[in-house]
């Protein structure tokens, strides 16, 4: 994915969330986003998904300028993305197929039986097949975060945006979420994921961003990021969560 993003500000009543945010990350298959909480992640993360509109600043994807004034056009931005939220944001009355195929119908416009058809194939690809007719609370954490994965991916959207996709998950669970985003690393997917897993973010992320109070404090390829940090903030970030 090539991402830029430009002195994005954005403001909650008097609280900027965030701060002048810039950063132009070149071309990495799959950038992660690490920093405290409250640092701003998740609404950077909505905005550039098309979710949220910025006070002012521009994000650029692909060479191409988000309009955020045109809604239009922002349908077509997020028709063109899968995204993953932390709370699986599936529809409980729903089955696990009808989680797909409702928006594969309703904001993709494909008939009942093409949407039927992306749908199952999603749901096999991630081993759900057995799962497709139980509704959420009938499924595991982990496996409703599969699901919805797998209703991210279903129409071969052009980046994944992943939102803390295992903290609401015990660790067998973190560690099957986890192994279906490598597997969509493995075939060469680009994404975009807010975690706090480091060591996963680490092996499966070419570049790693470190933002806090509102801003991009650095960013660099993983390995030089975690193994030589250069700012204070980011050291004592990473000095506290990885010291247990
Ligand atoms: N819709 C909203 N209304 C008011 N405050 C919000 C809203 N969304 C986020 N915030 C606030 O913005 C700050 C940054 O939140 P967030 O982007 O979720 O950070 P992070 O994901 O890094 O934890 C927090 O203080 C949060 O309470
Ligand atoms: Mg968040």
């Amino acid at each position: 994915m090539k991402l830029v993003l430009h002195n994005l500000t954005k403001s909650f009543a008097t609280h900027r969330v965030l701060d002048g945010l810039s950063g132009d990350f070149g071309e990495p298959r799959s950038l992660a986003l690490i920093g405290p909480s409250g640092g701003g992640k998740s609404t950077l993360l909505r905005i550039i998904a098309g979710l949220e509109t910025p006070d002012a600043g521009t994000v650029t994807l692909e060479g191409e300028a988000l309009a955020f004034a045109d809604e239009e056009k922002l349908r077509a931005h997020r028709r063109r993305l899968g995204v993953v939220f932390q709370a699986f944001n599936l529809f409980s009355h729903l089955t696990a197929l009808a989680n797909l195929t409702l928006p594969l119908e309703k904001v993709h416009g494909l008939s009942a039986s093409e949407a039927e058809h992306l749908a199952r194939e999603a749901l096999r690809r991630f081993h759900l097949a057995d799962h497709a007719h139980k509704k959420p609370a009938q499924l595991s954490g982990g496996q409703q975060q599969r699901v919805a994965i797998a209703r991210a991916i279903a129409i071969k959207p052009r980046l994944l945006l992943f939102d803390e996709p295992t903290s609401a998950l015990d660790p067998e669970m973190t560690a099957e979420v986890l192994e279906v985003i490598e597997e969509l690393k493995d075939e060469g997917r680009d994404f975009l994921l807010v975690t706090h897993e480091m060591g996963f973010a680490r092996h499966v992320a070419d570049r790693v961003a470190f933002l806090a109070d509102g801003r991009i404090v650095e960013h660099a390829p993983a390995e030089e990021l975690f193994g030589t940090p250069r700012s204070p903030e980011c050291r004592d970030f990473l000095a506290r969560i990885l010291k247990y």
